[in-house]
């Protein structure tokens, strides 16, 4: 398949669009990660990415709107019958990184949910992400438009290394502003819960809508992770999340984290290259200190640019697990496969 670029010129959102109505698969920029997008309603498109991705099946998609009307149809019971937590978190952070999970109706393909009688809504704030809902005239499915379980891809040039020839166009955009992807919260319960640590804290959650958010608990079972190439998992670990459960961002090299600080993390991390080196493995260290916006910001893309140079294996400093700290650290943990020099 070719995979054509496109630019964000008013013409090409609108080729875009009609791709995606069409059944087709579109890459976009949002202001987390790459996004590759088909029409949330229509079953056949939203299998292609699953196909295009080599995602197991049961890994369902965020479905992404760009106006607030754009809730009624994916919403059991419709706009009504949304709690009014869930309306305030909406009020608070959307257009933005926060992905809420609400009750499905009935016009969501059980495809695009993995099989859950819910469904995750988002509302970006990526203005070009905005322009192609609109354009499209339908909700997008979109997961991060990378392999499954590589590292998201937060530049176009990263969905194209994975995706050239697997799928018909990417909107040649700009680089992602956050970096790693959206906070996913379940609201369907009592006590909202977030399923997905992400640019959005608990903490900035809780403190906008008055009340206790938790984490939930699978976030903190450092579980042996699924290769997403061996499909469906079955094991014991089987969180809220089914995403959380696999293999995810791991880039070809092998990960380590150390933690410390700078000086005995600079200590350590040499010795470690050094030994790396004589047995003919090249390593990069990356110290991102105490900056998790800036680390949340890299981190894929440092990831990815490493990969490209042939390195073997990353050091990479960790950062305290405190508000932004925790997503990332989630991140780079996965990463790592829970390897940690302490
Ligand atoms: O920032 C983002 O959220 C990006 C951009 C493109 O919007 N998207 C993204 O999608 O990260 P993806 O598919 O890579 O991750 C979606 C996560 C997975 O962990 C999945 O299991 C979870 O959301 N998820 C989706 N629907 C769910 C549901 N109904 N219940 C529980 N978890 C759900
Ligand atoms: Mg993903």
């Amino acid at each position: 398949m070719q995979t054509r670029r496109l630019t964000t010129s008013e013409a090409d959102i609108r080729s875009a669009g009609e791709l995606i109505r069409s059944g087709r698969l579109v890459a976009f920029p949002t202001e987390t990660v790459y996004g590759l997008g088909a029409d949330a309603t229509n079953a056949e498109a939203v299998k292609s990415i699953y196909a295009a991705k080599g995602r197991p099946s049961d890994n369902p998609m965020i479905v992404h709107i760009a106006e607030i009307s754009g809730l009624s149809e994916l919403v059991k019971g419709g706009y009504e019958a949304v709690p009014e937590l869930a309306l305030d978190a909406m009020k608070a952070f959307w257009p933005g990184p926060l992905t809420i999970i609400l009750p499905k109706s009935d016009e969501v393909p059980s495809v695009t949910t993995g099989g859950l009688n819910t469904v995750a809504i988002r509302m970006p704030e990526n203005e070009t992400a905005r322009r192609l809902i609109a354009a499209a005239g339908t909700p997008i499915a979109a997961p991060s438009a990378n392999l499954s379980g590589k590292p998201s891809p937060t530049r176009d040039t990263d969905v194209l290394e994975d995706m050239d020839g697997r799928i018909d166009a990417v909107i040649m955009g700009e680089d992602c502003n956050v970096g790693i992807e959206s906070t996913v919260v379940d609201m369907t319960g009592e006590v909202p819960t977030i399923l997905r640590p992400g640019f959005i804290t608990a903490e900035a959650l809780g403190e906008a809508l008055g009340t206790e958010v938790i984490y939930d608990e699978s976030l903190f079972d450092k579980h042996e992770l699924a290769e997403p190439s061996e499909g469906v998992s079955e094991g014991d670990f089987q969180p809220k999340s089914p995403g959380m459960k696999y293999k995810h961002y791991s880039p070809n090299a092998s990960v380590k984290l150390i933690e410390g600080d700078n000086k005995k993390f600079e200590a350590v991390a040499l010795e470690l290259a050094k030994q790396a080196l004589q047995e003919g493995r090249k390593a990069a260290i990356l110290n991102y200190e105490e900056d998790a916006r800036a680390a949340a910001h890299k981190l894929f893309a440092d990831m990815r640019e490493l990969d490209r140079q042939g390195y073997d294996l990353i050091l990479i400093r960790a950062i305290d697990e405190v508000g932004l700290g925790f997503s990332v650290m989630n991140r780079m943990l996965k990463s790592a496969g829970y390897d940690v020099v302490e």
